[in-house]
């Protein structure tokens, strides 16, 4: 079974599995599933119209909502669908919260909805973050009244946080709270630092809409984009109800919709493991993914999986179809062992035809695409390394400045020798006075930007320096798309797209390497990765790329799992420390940076684990046992 877009069917409709207890619908992308639910919303607006009666909306903010207000208000504008009728009611805000930070939902509300739309704005209700601490508790009580003397809501849209929060209920939240002031989870927290620039800058408390205020509301639609919510929409989706994941408890709301992109969807049992749901179409790519399973489930590698292994885990008519567990573990156990190379670039005078890469031609020109200036070598830095020694022609295109990654302070200690250095050079006065005096709330001025770019500049030089790449062949690419100083950035436009393009075509590459993480729709590797690919789809017709094979690394976060990897590159115990050196170079992004996230661990260290890990699980499978191993997915295209 794939995943499939399917029809936006009503609750009750949908085929469930023994496995879940939510209805939920998973579309292949988050701009389609957004556009249907903008579409339900507004037949229920025009419902209520029609019968001249408000219509009553709890409303969220963050990143999941984003594209069904940017549809409702297409749909205003061109539709003439009208929010006379509608009331609103937001979920939450920050508190402390001036409503006029770049912060606050209540900005966010109004530059993504309200300010483009015909409601009234005495109809707009959102928490306000600037109640005195003793009168919080009878404000609260009165946004629940004033919900309830309009009726109730209608419809609430909802997102998902990691630690399972709706709204701002974090875990321990209880079943029927009411709106009130909590204290937010650090996950939530860490989650929410990057567009703070720093956790220390976000918030502790919120007010929030209670677990019992949104369950009241008629109908529920909560959203869920991206693979770094696929656990909790599992959690949510089949685990028990449990306090330890709020949104558990919309299992007792028989009128709730949980709307997934594929990547949200992927932890679901009949995705992750369609076996033990139902029958499955067992194409190869199922079966290395179901035997992979299996031999982790039943701790045994490959070539010792047992008829009755299958047989016990829902895999009989895979096993009916391929005959005997004995020929399909050689021929899966082969298929592992063919994706393991020492020569990224093909060996060359080898037979080829179960190699990952051509042999042919034996030097090839290589273009690796590094979205910020240090995800080459975190991702990918021994195979860049045995690229080199083996004589291919590598280039490396950084794709954006990632000047926002540089702290202040690091930016300051650079500034600080230029100046004792020459006591006289312009400009240096100006760029400490506008380091000393930035204002968190707003972007940083064009030369502190220009700054912090080229400190990365700089240390991405260092790295390819001392893996043998010539200054030649790094090329510094600056997207537009990056440069607006804010962790929110453009979308991506033609000119993102042409400095590509243009650089795909000067290189003609045998090979392109870039960055396929996609746990983040909204982040930048995901820009980058549809940079390249637009570009590669303008660029179909030249003859060069006929010869051009696509491979794509996974970002600094996750890695492939082993039935996606087409190939793996081992690593010597010395290469290790060589990759170790060169993500040194990026010092700026070392000893905790602005951008952590909730893995406090330093990107070599990530890097690290994620290279032995991949190279244990091959070895626990039954391959060879290696130092470490990058691995990387073909692109087809
Ligand atoms: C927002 C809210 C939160 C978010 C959740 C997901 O009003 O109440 O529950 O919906 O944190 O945030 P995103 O969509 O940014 O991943």
């Amino acid at each position: 079974m794939t995943v499939a877009d399917l029809s936006y069917q009503a609750p009750g409709t949908f085929e469930e599995t023994r496995f879940e207890k939510i209805h939920n619908i998973v579309f292949s992308n988050a701009e389609q599933a957004s556009v249907n639910v903008a579409r339900e919303i507004a037949a229920l607006i025009r419902q209520k119209q029609a019968k001249q009666q408000p219509c009553v909306l709890g409303l969220a903010t963050g990143s999941s909502p984003i594209k069904v207000y940017e549809e409702l208000v297409r749909m205003h504008q061109e539709e003439g669908l009208s929010f006379g009728n509608v009331v609103s009611f937001n979920l939450d805000e920050y508190c402390p919260m001036e409503k006029n930070s770049v912060h606050s939902y209540h900005y966010f509300m109004h530059q993504h909805l309200f300010d483009h739309i015909d409601i009234d704005p005495k109809h707009i209700h959102i928490p306000s973050g600037t109640i005195p601490q003793d009168e919080i508790h009878q404000y609260c009580i009165d946004y629940d009244l004033k919900i309830k003397e309009y009726g109730g809501l209608d419809f609430q849209l909802l997102g998902i946080g990691r630690t399972g929060h709706i709204g701002f209920n974090e875990p321990g939240s209880h079943f029927n709270s009411g709106t009130r002031i909590i204290s937010l989870d650090h996950l939530t927290r860490a989650d929410a630092a990057s567009s703070f620039l720093g956790i220390d800058n976000v918030p502790r408390r919120a007010i929030t809409m209670g677990i019992g205020t949104v369950k009241n509301a008629g109908r529920i639609v909560l959203l869920a984009w991206g693979g770094h919510k696929a656990e909790i929409v599992r959690e949510t989706i089949e685990g028990p109800m449990t306090s330890e994941v709020p949104a558990s408890y919309l299992q007792t709301h028989k009128n709730t919709s949980i709307v997934l992109n594929e990547e949200a969807a992927e932890e679901l049992t009949r995705i992750k493991t369609p076996w033990l749901v139902g029958p499955c179409i067992w194409d190869d790519f199922l079966i290395s993914k179901a035997v992979v399973w299996l031999c982790e489930h039943t701790q045994k590698s490959i070539l010792k999986l047992t008829d009755k292994d299958y047989n016990d885990h829902g895999m009989s008519g895979l096993l009916a179809q391929e005959g005997n567990s004995y020929d399909l573990n050689i021929r899966m156990f082969n298929r592992l062992q063919h994706t393991i190379t020492g020569w990224p670039g093909g060996k060359p005078n080898a037979d080829d035809s179960s190699r990952p890469e051509r042999a042919l031609p034996k030097r090839k020109k290589v273009l690796i695409f590094s979205p910020h200036p240090d995800d080459d070598v975190i991702s990918m830095g021994g195979t860049l390394d045995r690229l080199v020694e083996q004589g291919h022609e590598v280039h490396i295109a950084y794709q954006t400045s990632g000047n926002i990654a540089v702290a202040d302070h690091e930016a300051m200690k650079y500034v600080e020798i230029i100046q004792d250095l020459c006591p006289d050079k312009k400009g240096v006065d100006s760029l400490i006075k506008e380091i000393n005096s930035r204002n968190k709330n707003i972007e940083d001025d064009l030369s502190v930007r220009r700054l912090k770019g080229l400190i990365r500049k700089r240390e991405a030089l260092g790295a390819s320096r001392f893996l043998g790449v010539p200054d030649n062949n790094v090329h510094f690419l600056n997207l537009p798309f990056y440069e607006t100083g804010t962790v929110k950035k453009l979308p991506i436009g033609p000119e993102d797209i042409d400095a590509v393009s243009r650089l795909i075509a000067q290189v003609q590459p045998h090979q392109i390497y870039a960055a396929g993480d996609l746990a983040d729709p909204h982040g930048t590797h995901k820009v980058c990765l549809d940079a390249v690919l637009a570009a590669l789809k303008n660029l179909r017709s030249r003859s060069f790329m006929k010869d051009c094979w696509v491979w794509l690394y996974r970002g600094a976060w996750l890695e492939w799992d082993i039935h996606q990897i087409d190939m793996a590159v081992p690593l010597s115990p010395d290469q290790v420390l060589k990759k170790r050196k060169a993500i040194f170079f990026h010092q700026s992004q070392k000893d905790g940076v602005m951008f952590q996230g909730n893995d406090t661990r330093e990107f070599w260290v990530r890097a690290e684990e994620r290279n032995d890990e991949t190279a244990r699980r091959y070895h626990e499978l039954g391959l060879a046992d290696y130092a470490a191993m990058e691995a990387f997915k073909k692109y087809e295209f």
